[in-house]
């Protein structure tokens, strides 16, 4: 459905590709003012000019969501540009591990965790202070692998039950606050991160979508389509949610 984000201001992480960048367009087509972070300056920027070359409005900061610094400061360039933070979605997040058990790092299940479950606890620490006495709404991304353990990736699982469950936490804390807070659970998506994880061959891309009952990977769109609608006040009684949208991986 269209959605109308006339006047409100939305925040994405790790929008320099991906989902995020997707996300980040369709806020902006639907009248957002967008802020788009990404630790890549390069694929930040271009989503900003991708933005506005379609007449949106949009600004890039970088912000390593890792960082406390950072994210205050993306914060704060919300509130101070556009005079509020209504809309947050923390996006940004990693999935280098493909290794087997015994080969296991552990730099690299600090590396994730430091991304994708501090990154969040940072930003929707950030954020809620931002949106309190106002309201607001947060979508956290999750994975599939926040609802179902994933071969190979015990630090990445790890992380992104994580997510649901501080979706759940603070959801419960600030209903009352009047700020929403849900997560999406997506299965394989047409990103940067798949193709690190499959490579690029014909070959393993039809593995993935074979591997979906839908018969293919999501597209990012699937998934930025998902996280408007848990923005917008038409879910609004949603709350502490973690909506998978797998292409059926996890009925089956
Ligand atoms: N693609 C999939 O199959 C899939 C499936 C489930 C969940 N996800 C999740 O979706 C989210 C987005 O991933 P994507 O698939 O769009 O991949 P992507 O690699 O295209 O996008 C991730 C973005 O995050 C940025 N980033 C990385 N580290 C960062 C940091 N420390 N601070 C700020 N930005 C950072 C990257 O520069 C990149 O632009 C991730 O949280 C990922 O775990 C992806």
């Amino acid at each position: 459905m269209a959605h109308d984000f006339s006047g409100k201001v939305a925040l994405v992480t790790g929008a320099g590709g991906g989902i995020g960048r997707s996300t980040a367009e369709a806020f902006a087509a639907a009248g957002a003012k967008v802020v788009v972070g990404d630790v890549s300056v390069k694929g930040g920027e271009e989503t900003v000019a991708l933005i506005t070359a379609k007449g949106g409005t949009a600004s890039f900061v970088r912000c390593d969501v890792s960082q406390d610094a950072d994210v205050q400061a993306i914060v704060d360039h919300a509130v101070k540009t556009y005079g509020a933070l209504d809309i947050a979605v923390n996006n940004a997040g990693v999935d280098p591990e493909v290794a087997p058990e015994a080969q296991w790092k552990l730099e690299d299940f600090d590396r994730i965790h430091a991304i994708n479950t501090r990154g969040v606890f940072l930003c929707m620490k950030a954020e809620i202070a931002a949106m309190q006495g106002k309201g607001g709404a947060i979508v956290n991304v999750g994975s599939f692998a926040s609802v179902a353990g994933v071969v190979n990736k015990p630090a990445y699982t790890a992380s992104k039950h994580a997510v649901l469950g501080m979706t759940r936490a603070a959801a419960l804390q600030y209903a009352r606050a009047g700020i929403r807070i849900n997560a999406v659970c997506p299965g394989g998506v047409k990103t940067a991160i798949l193709v690190d994880n499959v490579g690029t061959s014909a070959e393993a891309a039809a593995a993935v979508g074979a591997a979906h009952p839908a018969g293919r990977a999501a597209e990012p769109e699937d998934i930025a389509e998902a996280i408007l609608w848990l923005a917008s006040p038409v879910s609004g009684f949603v709350i502490g949610h973690g909506l998978v949208i797998d292409g059926g991986l996890s009925a089956q």
